[in-house]
């Protein structure tokens, strides 16, 4: 039974970014997403990508007919059509439904572009977490993405190439976004998480270069967390099996609680609660 409340609130929003293909956002948003929803918090997952990865992670119990390109395109839709239901208790999903890839194409041309989806998200509640995936590459959906979010969590994967695509790419693409501050948005603060660390010394070489940037070129809105997310095979294995990866390995409960405490600490009360996986 649920003891602490439901927030009808304003729902917090999570966006998940890294311009760097494969640095697993959508394996990150979906544990976040299981964690939450499994922790009593009522969670709504938002595909963004093309390549419907997280759309296809969890099974569904209801699969709604619609998803983002209606939330986007269609101003008369309403939440039961959009909005599919997830196995999981408390975890809903907007699946991704554009392959063509005409949303961006549309949001170009409009006038309210890259802030439409921000305006479309205050319009869902009763949700108390959105966590938002997005794909890998720049892009308008992306920009869109990071406008909507109340925290931005950019996963990296701790190798030179990906170090220095990250620094390109995604830090380029938030300094692009701060034009918005001009128009009263505020940006998200940006919280860098390395993930598929191992024990390698190259590994450990290229932490050290990032953290001496972050400390020494960065202002304090972006910051890369000493918690690191750990390289293990379960993670592939529970996608395969569509479950959350502490449910296939009990042993990384401690890393997605972590993980949540860091990204979401004002649901602390929430993830401290006796858990059985
Ligand atoms: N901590 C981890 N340890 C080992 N493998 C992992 C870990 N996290 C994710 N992976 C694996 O890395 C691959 C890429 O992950 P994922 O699809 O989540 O990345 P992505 O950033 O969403 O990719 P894209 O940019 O294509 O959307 C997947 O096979 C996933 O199972
Ligand atoms: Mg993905």
């Amino acid at each position: 039974m649920n003891t602490l409340h439901h927030s009808s609130n304003t729902p917090f929003v999570l966006t998940i970014a890294s311009t760097k293909g494969g640095s697993s956002k959508s394996t990150n948003a979906a544990n976040i997403g299981g964690f939450c929803a499994e922790h009593d918090l009522k969670t709504l997952l938002i595909d963004t990508d093309t390549q419907p990865t997280l759309s296809s992670y969890y099974a569904l119990s209801y699969s709604a007919p619609g998803g983002i390109y209606q939330l986007l395109l269609d101003k008369n839709t309403n939440p039961e059509t959009i909005i599919s239901k997830t196995v999981i208790p408390n975890l809903d999903l907007i699946q991704s439904n554009d392959p063509s890839n005409n949303i961006s194409q549309m949001l170009r041309n409009a006038p309210d572009g890259a802030l439409r989806f921000s305006s479309m998200l205050k319009q869902i509640k009763g949700y108390d977490v959105i966590i938002v995936d997005t794909r890998g590459t720049r892009d308008i959906t992306v920009d869109m993405s990071v406008l909507a979010a109340d925290i931005l969590f950019c996963p990296i994967l701790p190798h030179i190439l990906s170090a220095k695509e990250f620094i390109r790419g995604t830090i380029g693409m938030y300094q692009d976004l701060s034009t918005f501050s001009d128009f009263g948005f505020k940006l998200p603060p940006l919280k860098a998480i390395a993930n598929c660390v191992d024990h390698t010394n190259d590994v450990k070489f290229v932490l050290s270069q990032l953290h001496t940037l972050f400390q020494n070129e960065f202002t304090d809105d972006k910051q890369l967390a000493t918690f690191t997310i750990p390289y293990r095979v379960a993670y592939r294995e529970a996608a395969t099996y569509s479950v959350p990866v502490y449910r296939h390995s009990p042993t990384e409960y401690n890393t997605i609680k972590e993980l949540c405490l860091l990204l979401l600490p004002q649901f602390k009360d929430y993830f401290e609660r006796n858990f059985e996986v």
